[in-house]
């Protein structure tokens, strides 16, 4: 199984399965992204994976409906699904054990924006302190964005040092740093949005400078 995997890297990420011996059964969204396509229709197409998504999204596209409460079993490994709203209205987040893949709900030291996508500050304060910090504290945190290239984190870390929702901050200072982010549109959530609602299709009409992401590695239209 692959979770969030992205449009330009699906070749290496069947090379690797290749490499590893492995087949892929299906690829797995936490959400909706804004900020790339998913690979998940190209994946299907190429090695006829099935797609589970969050069946919150009403995606027409979905083999698998995900829901929280019915954990989703590939081989021996199963994962269990935890609504985690608040980044987008449909996030869930994935415990596999102690290991807990957090999408963009809770990040190392930060969190998801909110200020889209039906994004709510006070329900990912929520989500976060009432689904992911009452797991025990040496689950392993394993977001999916780290933009100083840093891989995994603890539940005990965050409760403790996340400078927006550990240390016992409380609800509306939360929302306070949520509502004076003042972040840019995000420049490619135009495109993202309808082509992630067919699970992972380039619409027309994405502008040259946009289009490393519906290129494929090592494709000249990356540039
Ligand atoms: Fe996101």
């Amino acid at each position: 199984m692959l979770v969030d995997p992205v449009l330009p890297s699906w070749q290496r990420d069947l090379e690797e399965l290749t490499r590893l011996n492995l087949e892929l059964f299906c690829t797995l969204d936490t959400h909706i992204h804004a900020d790339h396509i998913s690979a998940a229709a190209t994946l299907k197409r190429e090695s006829g994976s099935l797609i589970a998504h969050p069946a919150c999204d009403g995606l027409d596209c979905v083999d698998r409906p995900v829901r929280e409460g019915k954990p989703i079993s590939v081989g021996s490994v199963a994962l269990e699904p935890l609504f985690t709203p608040g980044h987008t209205d449909g996030h869930h987040a994935y415990r596999i054990g102690t290991r807990l893949l957090t999408g963009d709900a809770l990040l190392i030291d930060g969190c998801g924006r909110t200020d889209f996508q039906n994004g709510d500050a006070a329900a990912l304060y929520h989500s976060i302190h009432e689904k992911l910090f009452s797991l025990p504290d040496d689950t392993l945190v394993y977001p999916a964005h780290d933009y100083e290239g840093r891989r995994v984190s603890s539940i005990a870390q965050e409760k403790t040092r996340n400078p927006r929702l550990g240390g016992g901050n409380p609800l509306d200072a939360f929302v306070k740093i949520m509502d004076e982010m003042d972040l840019p549109y995000p420049k490619f959530i135009d495109y993202a949005l309808p082509g992630n609602r067919q699970c992972g299709v380039c619409p027309p009409g994405v502008p040259d400078q946009l289009q490393q992401y519906c290129g494929e590695i090592g494709d000249s239209r990356q540039g």
